[in-house]
């Protein structure tokens, strides 16, 4: 780690600390993403929502693309009272002519894109393999995979002339195991590992770097609708998914891994899916827990 990390990484562990007055003025002492733009799809609620507040803090422009309006335009107003830079466009990633429109959005307002967030993404409804509608899984595709494609597409084409950029996609544990979610979710995820390696390539050849993030279950209104729980019973489930028992996965976890995937910190990583997962999908969990109890 070299020392803008080290400080940037004890700025954000002082940020934490109740007796500090405010963590959007200690963050910003060390700015990974000082004079960067960064656009945010899903970045009205949850993951996206931290990503875009860290960025910020970070020193990045960033401009939330979602299709709650209300809730992303709010989220901007809160980032900019904080002394940050945000705006919102309305964007539904599985359209074309909506992320085309961001990607323009980004490079009338502020004359550049230097890093793409693609993580709108949606799950669907609980259903056998024997009975899944046709429509209902290309619903899921439209969001999780189409909407990837569609802002590697753009963003790569606003960056691949400037010679750097970075492009990171949401994907999930569901990109590297099976039966986590639905069966078009656990697929698309795995296309968007797939969209992540082949971008890289050709990306890359342009100083473009495309990876993508993996979290596991974290409570979300994604996950609170799909297992129709509470974010209380969310955490119960998301630590019963973890090896780790320190604390449940946090939004803000998956941020800091999408914050240095986003900034030069990582400017050698390429075609990477970070799995942040609290080591859940490369361990044996249960057979792991009774082999320790039985030797204790
Ligand atoms: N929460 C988890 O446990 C978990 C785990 C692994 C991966 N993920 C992935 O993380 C990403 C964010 O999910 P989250 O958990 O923060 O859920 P969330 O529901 O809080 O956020 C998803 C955001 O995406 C937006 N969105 C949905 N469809 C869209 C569209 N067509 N165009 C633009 N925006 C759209 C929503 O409005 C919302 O703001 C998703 O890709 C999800 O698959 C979540």
């Amino acid at each position: 780690m070299n020392s803008s990390a080290v400080l940037s990484s004890l700025a954000r562990r002082y940020a934490a600390s109740d007796d500090l007055p405010s963590t959007f003025a200690l963050d910003s002492l060390f700015d990974l993403l000082e004079g960067k733009v960064a656009i945010v799809t899903g970045g009205a609620s949850g993951i996206g929502e931290s990503t875009a507040r860290l960025f910020a803090r970070q020193g990045a422009k960033v401009i939330i693309a979602d299709i709650q309006d209300e809730m992303g335009q709010e989220v901007c107003r809160e980032i900019v009272g904080d002394g940050g830079m945000a705006s919102y466009v309305h964007c539904d990633v599985s359209s074309e002519a909506d992320v085309q429109a961001a990607v323009e959005t980004s490079l009338r307002s502020h004359a550049r894109l230097d890093v793409m967030f693609n993580n709108a993404g949606t799950v669907g409804e609980y259903r056998s393999h024997l009975d899944f509608d046709r429509s209902d899984f290309e619903k899921v595709f439209a969001v999780n995979v189409i909407g990837v494609f569609l802002g590697i597409k753009h963003a790569g084409r606003a960056m691949a002339s400037t010679g750097r950029g970075s492009i990171i996609n949401t994907a999930s544990i569901a990109s590297v195991m099976g039966a986590m979610a639905t069966i078009p979710y656990t697929a698309s995820k795995h296309a968007v590992v797939g969209l992540t390696r082949d971008a890289a390539v050709e990306l890359g050849h342009y100083g473009v770097r495309v990876n993508c993030v993996s979290p596991n279950y974290l409570a979300s209104f994604l996950t609170s609708s799909f297992l129709g729980m509470d974010a209380r019973a969310m955490e119960e489930v998301t630590e019963k998914c973890s090896v780790l028992r320190a604390a449940a996965l946090k939004a803000q976890d998956i941020a800091e891994a999408v914050l240095y995937l986003a900034s030069d910190e990582s400017r050698y990583v390429n075609g990477h899916n970070l799995v942040v997962d609290g080591g859940y999908t490369t361990t044996n969990p249960s057979l792991g827990a009774h082999l320790f109890a039985s030797s204790s």
